[in-house]
């Protein structure tokens, strides 16, 4: 018999610690969708990720069903992912703690984002912030994915995961797949609308810094309108020199396809920058409407998406057990199922 190629899998996460933006989507989400008809795929709500920071209870629970509906809403087809909440399945904290043990302190605080996290939140810089990475390299790992699409901010802990399946592999016997980031050349990295220099981010205090996909019509176009940009009135793709045009240029690609190149041509004659903000704002508008309102829809249904969860843990439970059972084998830690 001749024999099937095993489809490649791949793995992602987003943490229901607040509202997606746009970022979220270019960095991630879309690819998802591009990418689930290709590989085996698996996406989860990262809740235990979340508490890092603290949380109101049942705000987390909301917004994890939340997440898991916008997941959907973006275009992730629970037929063909699989879809679920880190916390159903309770092999990702136990495999982060095999890793946790093979994970050097300095490791953990060359981390960029240990280290912004913890000064913004100095009144909170819990061991669970410090060893975050460890948990993240555990979701990629439980499920052997060769492919993790995320944004650039991700890249670091990537490297750990890599760092770690390696190690556990050469420590031991051959275990896991060394997992590869999936970054876009494009929207891997959406700016902030008020600051181009800083990264969009759904924690930013000011809302007008971020096009949250909750927003309505008018608050995109408004905040596009309000958006900083530079010196200058040529639309033409600078990443240092211009970036809040860029920026712009990189969310019209996002929300419609075109390049680059056909951006700068089609607003070649243009002077100023009101009539190419108003085409930003109207492509967002367009791309963002259809995706809140399905996740208004699925939202709705309350009954439709616990169902759905509770497929996706069984699914990646099955998967996560025999993974684990492997890892504690090599570990030595005894089996008592074994006669
Ligand atoms: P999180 O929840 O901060 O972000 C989710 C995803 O969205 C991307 N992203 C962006 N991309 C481009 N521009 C932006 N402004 C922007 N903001 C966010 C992020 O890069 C990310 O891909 N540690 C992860 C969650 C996680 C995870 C995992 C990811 C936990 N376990 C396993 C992949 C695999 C995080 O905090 O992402």
């Amino acid at each position: 018999m001749e024999s099937v190629p095993q489809r490649k899998t791949i793995l992602s996460g987003m943490q229901p610690s607040g509202e997606l933006t746009i970022g979220h989507i270019a960095g991630a989400l879309r690819n998802w969708v591009r990418l689930q008809t290709e590989f085996d795929s698996l996406f989860c709500v990262v809740d235990q990720h979340a508490i890092t920071a603290r949380q109101v209870p049942a705000d987390l629970r909301r917004r994890t069903l939340d997440l898991a509906a916008m997941y959907i809403a973006a275009g992730v087809e629970p037929e063909k992912s699989v879809i679920f909440i880190q916390s159903t399945v309770p092999e990702h904290s136990q495999l982060a703690w095999v890793l946790t043990c093979l994970t050097g302190m300095g490791e953990c605080s060359r981390m960029t984002q240990f280290k912004d996290k913890s000064e913004r939140h100095s009144d909170n810089i819990n061991v669970g912030l410090f060893t975050y990475p460890i948990l993240m390299a555990a979701d990629i790992l439980l499920y052997n994915a060769d492919l993790v699409p995320v944004g650039e901010d991700q890249k670091q802990h990537l490297e750990l995961a890599r760092n770690l399946a390696e190690r556990f592999n050469h420590h031991y016997s051959p275990t896991f797949t060394v997992p590869d980031p999936f970054i876009p050349e494009v929207g891997g990295r959406i700016m902030s609308l008020q600051e181009p220099e800083r990264k969009m981010s759904k924690s930013d205090p000011n809302r007008n810094a971020s096009i949250f996909l909750t927003d309505t019509d008018d608050q995109i176009r408004t905040k596009i309108r309000r958006a900083v940009t530079d010196s200058g009135s040529e639309i033409r793709y600078d990443e240092t020199g211009r970036p809040g045009i860029s920026n712009l240029m990189s969310l019209l690609n996002v929300a419609t396809g075109q390049s680059f190149a056909e951006i700068e041509s089609s607003f070649a004659n243009v002077t100023g920058y009101a009539s190419f903000k108003e085409a930003v704002g109207e492509a967002l508008v367009s791309y963002i409407a259809p995706i809140r309102d399905r996740f208004l829809e699925i939202r709705a249904d309350e009954e439709r998406l616990r169902s759905i969860l509770r497929d996706g843990a069984e699914a990646a439970r099955g998967r996560a057990r025999k993974t684990l059972r492997k890892v504690y084998k090599k570990t030595g830690f005894v089996d008592l199922t074994e006669k």
